[in-house]
């Protein structure tokens, strides 16, 4: 990684450093695990185990946020195993990465409808929540259970209520909408990565990447490495981030 690209914090940038929030959708278990004829669910835990390796990597080298896609409020269609199986890693996976919150003080914060979660991953969401209080930097947020639409229909009818109970100016803004969001108070991802081979969203974080540089990559989650990393980043730095202007008028 280029460590003199380091991040400018000062207002928008527009020739990209090192992006401040990276989203990764975690794509592409199912058929790394079936290409070995290996059970998908032995995909999912490699791909968590991943997850550990590029969090840590991120936090290494100075990005501030990492928001990745681990469940979505699709993905509960799929065979009941196959989710009962996601959720025994989520509850291990939690209950693990509690221990290297509290070593490295990384703060952890899950994005998504946890009320359709069970007690027990409930319970590990709150104690997440309870020890990112404490430290300051670099933040892993997790998608469970979350969809974009969902998250902004949740959030309107939050809005909504707080009207009519006066809580909430009449004039909406979207900054204003923004803070009704999972994602209040973070700023947009920059770089959007999807591994697996898939290009399609697939209702992650659809008002936050309304300007996220997308980056597409047939290599799947469980490899997608440090040296992936490094050049979806590359790819990104290289990027023309206009927003709507000129850059030469
Ligand atoms: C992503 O991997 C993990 C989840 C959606 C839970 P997939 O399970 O979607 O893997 P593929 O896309 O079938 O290979
Ligand atoms: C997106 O992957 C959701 C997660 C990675 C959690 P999917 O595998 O569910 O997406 P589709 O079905 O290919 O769009
Ligand atoms: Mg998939």
């Amino acid at each position: 990684m280029d460590q003199t690209k380091t991040n400018n914090t000062a207002g928008e940038r527009e020739t990209p450093g090192l992006p401040r929030h990276i989203a990764i959708i975690l794509d592409g278990n199912g058929r790394w695990a079936k290409r070995r004829g290996l059970p998908r669910t032995a995909g999912h835990a490699v791909g968590a185990e991943n997850f550990r390796k590029i969090a840590t990597y991120c936090k290494n080298i100075g990005v501030d946020y990492l928001t990745v896609y681990a469940f979505s409020t699709e993905n509960w269609k799929r065979p009941e195993d196959e989710v009962k199986t996601i959720m025994r890693l989520l509850r291990r996976y939690l209950d693990e990465a509690i221990d290297t919150m509290e070593k490295d003080h990384i703060r952890m914060k899950i994005f998504g409808d946890v009320a359709g979660l069970s007690p027990e991953l409930r319970a590990l969401v709150a104690k997440t929540d309870e020890i990112s209080r404490r430290y300051e930097g670099f933040q892993a947020n997790i998608c469970l259970n979350y969809g974009g639409r969902d998250e902004i229909v949740q959030a309107a009818k939050r809005y909504a209520a707080d009207l009519a109970a006066g809580r909430a100016e009449a004039e909406l803004t979207e900054e204003g909408f923004g803070s009704y969001l999972y994602s209040a108070g973070i700023p947009d991802p920059d770089l959007l990565i999807r591994p697996g081979g898939e290009q399609r969203i697939s209702n992650f974080l659809l008002w936050q990447c309304a300007y996220a540089e997308f980056y597409f990559t047939d290599v799947l989650w469980p490899d997608f490495d440090t040296a992936e990393l490094d050049k979806a980043i590359a790819v990104y730095q290289s990027r023309d981030r206009r927003y709507g202007g000129v850059k030469n008028p």
